[in-house]
């Protein structure tokens, strides 16, 4: 290959990695995945379940991956999210997300509902 060639790989190259995919949005993760079904769009809380708030004074940020992780298994050990249970017609299910997605998404809760 001559000296050209190289370089438009060398060009290519760099452009593919300026391509890569952002990281996903963690405000559209929660609306996306269905966690805005329960708790509305700003996470205010709705009938089927309680707002979001303060949440860095009841969870670390591993607590709350374990939490998204399990939540039926979280919340039975957990006093407080266990009271919820008489109030709210379902337990929290579990969602399906990648690993990706449960990162911007724990970010997303601890900025907006901290
Ligand atoms: C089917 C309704 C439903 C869906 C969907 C749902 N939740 Fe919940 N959520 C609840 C209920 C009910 C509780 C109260 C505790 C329990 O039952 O587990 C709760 C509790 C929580 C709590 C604890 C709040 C506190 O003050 O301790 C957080 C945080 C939370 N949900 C975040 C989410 C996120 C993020 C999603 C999306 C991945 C989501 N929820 C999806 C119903 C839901």
């Amino acid at each position: 290959m001559d000296l050209r060639a190289w370089l438009v790989l060398g060009v290519l190259g760099l452009v593919s990695l300026g391509c890569e995919t952002p990281p996903p949005d963690g405000r559209a993760v929660f609306l996306t995945v269905g966690c805005a079904r329960c708790h509305g769009n700003t996470g205010a809380g709705e009938s089927l379940g309680p707002p979001l708030e303060d949440l860095s004074t009841k969870f670390t940020i591993k607590q709350m991956n374990a939490f998204l992780d399990n939540p039926i298994a979280y919340a039975e050990k957990d006093e407080r999210l266990s009271k919820w249970r008489d109030e709210y017609f379902t337990p929290m299910p579990k969602l399906q997300m990648n690993d990706p997605q449960r990162d911007a998404l724990v970010a997303y809760l601890f900025e907006k509902h901290p």
